[in-house]
């Protein structure tokens, strides 16, 4: 993981926040002392060292936090510890239980020594006064999520200086939660599938007959479809039937330029990735895709990984290498524009950056629950899996400067979330083979339908809630499902019925329901709820059950583009200069996205809104 200091000037506005003044006047007991808190993957230890004067340092000498999303807090909290002699710091953006574990270890330290960390008053830095960074850049990318370094990437390859703005003290946005993979149609890696369950797609074709404007298309897949039986080779897939599921899925309120630059371009963007370094070289089924297009990364073992904290890192190395400047803990307040309208810079904290080419790659709304009800006030009270910088900021700035909406009251709710952390627990594990179960310990619903559907069904069940059930040959084929249980997230039992006790369902009902299911899986066929995706049977104890419940997920709505990336205005015209990719814009994805076309969304529309900031600033 790259480590990142929290800027000065970030640091600056930090002390300013907490006042500036002396320390501990009475002196230290000289010696170095330890606390453990309860971070999110389980305990954190810090050793914090005194001086007679000061804190001399402090430390994190053990801790289980995620990779790049708690170890950002590990590495930089640290530092702002010493240098404001106090503990009272802003938590890291995105990683708030990490932040005060710290913030309580180091008080249990600090108690060890005598000291009462709630007097501690924080001193002022060399450089509080510091004045804002002046720069220039060809191409300022406001985010540093998975579209908006996509975007600078493609920018820096076309030779253009770069600037990333990020209001985070890491990159990554909701990109780093992604956990299943992108989809992408018709690729190489799809034709090394063993699995050539096609059955979904008969079933796409008929859902397609309720939009008559899908006539044409759904036409154009029916023919793909009988020419591969009468002569199949390779696994069967089309941009053609991606668009279908995309649009059936999103219920054709998709707009259509932008979903055919999507599905057109997909197959290629595995391949950039690659390029990179993001090898998403394994595929899988996940929900409202008629085949197995969802494309996800292994770990040398050959287990499936999360796609975001896998791709994240890769992607920041690919900026770094290219020149590409990420200005972190940097909130952008303004797009500036000339008397014309066209844009001429962005004001963020503590730095003006002049250019003529912004992307806007800030992600959707999803962490902003005031305008998640706003636009849709059913769901108030809904937890959210989004990463907490996710307020749809951008959206705003844009819109400040005349850019146009779209699709605003759509927003997703995500059916297998962990109510008590708010961690999504990914819908790969249904696409691989579990189902899900409900209070009473029967199956309600196809487990591998559109993210609408089944939270739909989730929410007309007793208590609104459900259970994952899995088996072990599904816990050792995924080091995502390992991370689950080393969460805490799982109950366990040696038998169905053993398992049923600790789930609270009935145990004869649920060894019936897994009876069935296993029946179902052998034969290919789901007679009671028509599922056309299988994997194995779930009978390798032990088995294991996570409950869940819906979050907000993904926001649908927002910047209205065109396939350029290029964000339009509320007169329909693209304004000048002004480019936004991924989560951001609007129109995608309908009234629902599928599970893996956000990452298809990040990286295809993110190259192209790169591709084209380059070109207009030539
Ligand atoms: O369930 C998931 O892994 C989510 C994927 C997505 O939203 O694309």
């Amino acid at each position: 993981m790259t480590f990142k200091k929290i800027s000065c000037l970030a640091l600056s506005a930090l002390l300013l926040l907490t006042g500036c003044s002396s320390s501990n006047s009475d002196g230290y007991k000289a010696g170095t002392y330890t606390g453990t808190a309860k971070g999110f993957g389980g305990d954190l230890t810090v050793e914090v060292v005194l001086s007679t004067e000061k804190i001399d340092s402090v430390s994190v000498t053990a801790h289980a936090e995620t990779e790049s999303i708690g170890t950002i807090a590990i590495d930089s909290l640290p530092e702002v510890i010493t240098s404001t002699q106090a503990v009272d710091f802003d938590v890291v953006s995105g990683a708030t239980v990490t932040s005060e574990a710290i913030r309580v270890a180091v008080t249990a330290a600090l108690k060890e020594a005598g000291v009462d960390a709630s007097t501690l008053v924080a001193t002022g830095g060399d450089d509080q006064n510091a004045e804002a960074v002046i720069m220039d850049a060809d191409v300022v990318v406001i985010g540093a999520g998975g579209a908006g370094m996509s975007a600078a990437i493609e920018a820096a390859d076309a030779g253009k200086k770069v600037v990333i703005i990020e209001t985070a003290a890491m990159a990554g946005g909701n990109t780093t939660r992604a956990t299943g993979g992108m989809n992408a149609g018709n690729t190489p890696v799809q034709d090394t599938n063993e699995f050539a369950q096609t059955a979904g797609v008969e079933k796409t074709l008929e859902a397609a007959k309720a939009f008559d404007s899908l006539n044409e298309l759904a036409a154009t897949v029916a023919q793909q479809y009988a020419d591969y039986q009468a002569n199949p080779e390779g696994y069967f897939d089309t941009v053609e039937l991606f668009m279908l599921d995309t649009f059936v899925g999103g219920k054709n309120l998709n707009n259509v330029e932008l979903v055919n630059t999507l599905a057109t371009n997909s197959a290629d963007g595995i391949e950039w990735l690659k390029s990179v370094g993001v090898d998403l070289s394994a595929v899988g089924s996940f929900g409202g895709a008629s085949v197995m297009r969802i494309h996800k990364p292994v770990n040398a073992e050959g287990k499936t990984i999360a796609v975001g904290s896998y791709m994240i890192p890769l992607l920041e190395t690919a900026c770094t290498d290219r020149d590409v400047e990420i200005l972190y803990n940097a909130h952008a307040s303004e797009i500036t524009v000339d008397e014309n309208g066209a844009v001429t810079g962005v004001v963020a904290e503590g730095y003006t950056v002049n250019t003529t080419a912004v992307i806007v790659a800030t992600g959707g709304f999803g962490a902003n629950s005031e305008m998640v009800v706003g636009y849709k006030p059913e769901l108030a009270g809904f937890v959210t899996t989004n990463a907490p910088s996710i307020l749809g900021d951008g959206i705003v700035l844009a819109q400040n400067i005349g850019a146009n909406t779209v699709d605003m009251e759509q927003v997703q709710i995500h059916p297998t979330v962990e109510q008590a952390t708010s961690a999504l627990i990914t819908e790969g594990l249904r696409g691989d083979g579990a189902i899900l179960v409900n209070a009473e310990g029967l199956r309600f619903i196809d487990e591998v339908g559109t993210r609408d559907v089944v939270s739909a069904a989730e929410v007309a069940q007793t208590g609104g809630y459900a259970y994952l059930v899995i088996d072990q040959a599904m816990v050792d084929n995924s080091a995502v499902i390992q991370g689950y249980i080393k969460k805490g997230f799982t109950v366990q039992g040696e038998t169905y019925a053993e398992l049923a006790e600790v789930m609270g369902v009935d145990s004869a009902a649920l060894e019936a329901t897994m009876a069935t299911w296993n029946a179902a899986v052998t034969a290919g066929s789901d007679a009671e709820f028509g599922r056309t995706s299988f994997a194995e049977q779930l009978v390798a104890a032990p088995y294991y059950a996570i409950k869940i419940a819906p979050g907000v997920h993904h926001t649908m709505g927002g910047l209205e583009i065109n396939a350029n990336a290029e964000v339009l205005s509320t007169e329909g015209t693209p304004i000048t200069g002004l480019f936004a990719a991924g989560e951001v814009t609007g129109g995608v994805h309908g009234s629902n996205r599928l599970g893996g076309n956000a990452v298809a969304d990040i990286v295809v529309f993110g190259r192209i809104a790169g591709q084209n900031a380059a070109a207009f600033v030539k």
